[in-house]
C-alpha cells in the first residue's frame, strides 16, 4: 500500500503548520469549514438540532436554553436516560454483538476481556437492580473507586440507569480523600475493589476504601473481586459484587430523567484545600460528549479508541465511558502502568487490537519520548489514524515526536484544551479541518464562544496574551453548579468579569485571524502534575496537619516531564530540627493525605517564609525560587534576609 501524501508544511514565520490529507478529509465527520460559520450564526438552534439528531429522548424539551447569570440550562423540560442512550439504543441495532469494551488486564499472561454492547448492557441492568434491591432511589449519590477495570463503565450507567448520581473517585486517591468526597457528597454505597495491579504488584485498594468509609453515611460496600488480594470484610456492610450480580434480574427501567438531572458529580481541585463538587447535568452533557467524541476524534464504527486517562478524572467520564459508548464505539480500556513489563507496553497493546485512535496527556508523551523511539519502532502502529492530547500544554518537541514517531506522519495532533468544569473538549482543530499547529489547541468547537480578555476585561488582539473565558450560550456541557456550594460556584467563575462571562483561570494566546488559540497555562494556585490537577493548599493542609510543622507553602516548580511538581517551603515549630527522617514522614503525610500524584519533589525547611509587613507570605518570591527566575523588588518584605538563604537552599 503506498503511503498517504505527507502533508508537512511550514509556514512564514518558521513553524510548522499541518494540513489534513484528502484521505482524512473524505472520511472525516466534517470536513467543510462553513459549520464554524454555520453553528455560530445560531449557536442555540445548533446545539437544539445536535441533542436531537444524536440521541434519543423520552420527552422533547419545551425550551432548548435559559440564561438567569450566573446558571443556564439547556433542553428544559426533556426526559432523556444515559445508560438508555449509550446501550439500549445500540443493542436493537447490529451493534449488539459489536465489542463495547475490550480490557487489556496489566499482568501480560491474564487473558483479555471483551465485552460485547449485549454484555454491557445486561451487567448494567443487573447492578441497576442489585443497586434498587439495596436501597438505592433517584438522586441518591454512589461513590466508586475502582480501577481500570470494566465494572466502573458497568456501575457508572448502572447508577445513571436508575437516575442515582456517581462520583467517581480516582483510585490512586487516599483513604482520606475519598473520606472527604464521600462526606461531601453524602452518599450511601460505594463500590470497590479488592485491588489492582500497578507495575506488578497488587494495591490493596479495598483497605483504603475501609479508611475511606469509615464516619461516613455509607451503608453498603459493593467490592469487586480483581486481584484476589486477602481483604477484610465487614459483616453486613460489605458485599461481593459477583454474589449480588448472580442473583439480579436481566432487566431495569431505565429511569426518565430530566435533562437536567445530575448525571455525576467529579470533585476536582481548586484554590483552596478542599476539593469542589462538579455538577454535570444529564441533556446537555450527553449531547456535547456525544458530539466531541465523534468529531474530535472522527470516531466511526471501525475504530477502536484509546483513551488512557484514569475514569477518576473528567477525561476518563466523558472519552473512556459516555463519549465513545453513546456513539456505540468500541473502546480500549488497560489496567496497569504505561511501562509493565517493558516501557512499550502501550505500542503492543496498539498493536495486539489496532487501535485506530489514541488519546494522552503531553507528561506521557514526554516521558516516552525520553525512553527512545526504538521502542515504539519494535511495533506496527500502522492501525493509528489520529492521535490526541489533554490536560496541559503540549511543548513542541513532544508534539513533533508524537507526530512523527507514534502517528508515523500519517495522523493528525488533536490538542484539546477544556476542563473538568466543562465537560467535554472545546477548543480544538477538527480533524477533517485543520489546521494542525504544534502548542496551539486550535479553534472553539462549533457553537461555542470564547474571547481572551485583558485584565480591565478589554478583548486582547492577535499576538496576544489575556485571560480565557467563555461566553453565552454556553456549552450545553458545561458544570451546573458547584454541589452544595452555590457561593463557591460564583466566585470561583462568574466574578473575575462578572456574572455573564465563564472565567476559566487559564493564560491564552490569540494565534491567528482564524480564531486559533495557544493556551499557555493556569493563572491561579492549581498545579498539573503529570496532567493530574492539584491544588497547593491541598498539599499545604496535608503538611501542616504534621505536629512538626508551624508553617509552609507550597508552589509548582517547572518539570521536564511532569509538567509542573509542587516543591514545599516548611518552618518547623520551635526545637525541632531539620532531618532525613522528618522529610520522608512528611511526604509520607501527603501521600496519606491526598495520594502519591501529590508527593512534593523536594522538601525546604527553613526558618522563615519571606513575608509582607502584614504577614503575608510572598508566594511570587517563592515562584521565582524555584523557576530560577530572578526574585525582583524586595523592599516590600519584612524579612528580606530570608530570600538569600531560600536561593541557597533551593540551589
Ligand atoms: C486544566 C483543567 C480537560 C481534561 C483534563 C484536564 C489544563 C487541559 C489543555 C490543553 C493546555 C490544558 C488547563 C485547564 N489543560 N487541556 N490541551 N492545553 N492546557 O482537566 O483536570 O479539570 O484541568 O488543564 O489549565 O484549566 P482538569
Amino acid at each position: 500500500m503506498s503511503e498517504p501524501k505527507k502533508w508537512v508544511k511550514e509556514d512564514p514565520n518558521n513553524r510548522f503548520l499541518f494540513w489534513p490529507t484528502e484521505i482524512m478529509k473524505k472520511k472525516a465527520w466534517v470536513s467543510d469549514e462553513s459549520i464554524y460559520k454555520e453553528a455560530e450564526k445560531n449557536p442555540i438552534a445548533f446545539w437544539g438540532k445536535k441533542a436531537k439528531e444524536g440521541l434519543e429522548w423520552f420527552k422533547a424539551w419545551t425550551e432548548t436554553y435559559q440564561w438567569d447569570p450566573p446558571y443556564y440550562k439547556w433542553f428544559l423540560n426533556g426526559k432523556i436516560n444515559a445508560s438508555y442512550n449509550a446501550l439500549d439504543r445500540h443493542v436493537k441495532t447490529w451493534r449488539k454483538n459489536k465489542a463495547a469494551i475490550i480490557w487489556e488486564p496489566e499482568p501480560p499472561d491474564e487473558p483479555t476481556r471483551v465485552l460485547t454492547y449485549n454484555d454491557l448492557y445486561r451487567e448494567v441492568n443487573k447492578l441497576a437492580n442489585v443497586l434498587k434491591s439495596l436501597g438505592v432511589q433517584k438522586g441518591d449519590r454512589i461513590g466508586i473507586y475502582l480501577p481500570m477495570i470494566p465494572e466502573v463503565q458497568i456501575a457508572m450507567l448502572a447508577c445513571a440507569r436508575i437516575g442515582a448520581i456517581h462520583s467517581v473517585v480516582f483510585s490512586a486517591f487516599s483513604g482520606e480523600s475519598l473520606k472527604s468526597r464521600m462526606k461531601d457528597a453524602e452518599a450511601k454505597i460505594l463500590v470497590t475493589a479488592d485491588g489492582y495491579y500497578r507495575r506488578g504488584k497488587i494495591v490493596d485498594l479495598k483497605a483504603n476504601a475501609d479508611l475511606g468509609v469509615a464516619d461516613t453515611d455509607i451503608k453498603h460496600v459493593i467490592v469487586v473481586k480483581r486481584a484476589g488480594n486477602p481483604i477484610r470484610m465487614t459483616k453486613g456492610r460489605d458485599v461481593w459484587w459477583d454474589q449480588l450480580m448472580a442473583k439480579a434480574p436481566l432487566y431495569c427501567e431505565p429511569e426518565p430523567m430530566d435533562s437536567e438531572d445530575m448525571l455525576f458529580i467529579l470533585y476536582t481541585s481548586g484554590t483552596t484545600g478542599k476539593p469542589k463538587g462538579i455538577i454535570h447535568d444529564t441533556g446537555g452533557y450527553l449531547t456535547v460528549a456525544l458530539w466531541t467524541a465523534k468529531w474530535d476524534f472522527d470516531l466511526h464504527d471501525d475504530d477502536i479508541f484509546w483513551c488512557t486517562a484514569d475514569i477518576g478524572w473528567i477525561t476518563g467520564h466523558t472519552y473512556a465511558c459516555y463519549g465513545p459508548l453513546l456513539n456505540g464505539a468500541t473502546i480500549l480500556v488497560y489496567e496497569g502502568a504505561l511501562n509493565f513489563p517493558q516501557v512499550d507496553r502501550w505500542w503492543e497493546i496498539v498493536e495486539k487490537f489496532g487501535v485506530t485512535i489514541f488519546y494522552t496527556a503531553p507528561t506521557a508523551i514526554r516521558m516516552l519520548l525520553r525512553w527512545g523511539e526504538e521502542w515504539p519502532e519494535k511495533h506496527n502502529l500502522r492501525s493509528l489514524r489520529l492521535l490526541g492530547t489533554v490536560g496541559e500544554p503540549i511543548n513542541q518537541d513532544a508534539w513533533m515526536w508524537y507526530f512523527n514517531h507514534i502517528g508515523g506522519g500519517r495522523c493528525p495532533v488533536i490538542d484539546t484544551w477544556w476542563q473538568t468544569e466543562t465537560g467535554a473538549t472545546l477548543i480544538n482543530a477538527l480533524p477533517g479541518i485543520g489546521p494542525f499547529i504544534p502548542t496551539v489547541a486550535g479553534r472553539s468547537f462549533p457553537g461555542t464562544i470564547h474571547d481572551i480578555l485583558d485584565e480591565t476585561g478589554q478583548p486582547v488582539k492577535i499576538g496576544e496574551g489575556g485571560y480565557l473565558v467563555q461566553k453565552s450560550p454556553f456549552s450545553p456541557g458545561m458544570l451546573r453548579g458547584v454541589y452544595k456550594d452555590p457561593e463557591r460556584y460564583a466566585a470561583q467563575y462568574w466574578n473575575t468579569y462578572g456574572d455573564k462571562i465563564y472565567y476559566t483561570s487559564d493564560g491564552a494566546i490569540w494565534w491567528d485571524e482564524l480564531g486559533n488559540i495557544r493556551l499557555t497555562g493556569r493563572v491561579d494556585d492549581v498545579m498539573k502534575v503529570a496532567g493530574h490537577r492539584l491544588s497547593t493548599a491541598e498539599v499545604e493542609n496535608a503538611l501542616t496537619q504534621n505536629s512538626s510543622v508551624a508553617e509552609c507553602a507550597v508552589v509548582a516548580a517547572p518539570h521536564e516531564v511532569k509538567g509542573e511538581v509542587p516543591i514545599a517551603f516548611v518552618v518547623l515549630k520551635q526545637g525541632i530540627n531539620p532531618s532525613t527522617e522528618l522529610e520522608s514522614e512528611l511526604i509520607q503525610q501527603v501521600i496519606r493525605a491526598i495520594g502519591p500524584t501529590a508527593k512534593p519533589a523536594k522538601i525546604v525547611m527553613t526558618d522563615a517564609l519571606p513575608k509582607t509587613r502584614s504577614g503575608k507570605i510572598m508566594r511570587r518570591i517563592l515562584k521565582a525560587l524555584v523557576k530560577g527566575e530572578t526574585v525582583g523588588d524586595t523592599t516590600t518584605l519584612m524579612n528580606p534576609e530570608t530570600v538569600e538563604d531560600l536561593k541557597q537552599k533551593v540551589g
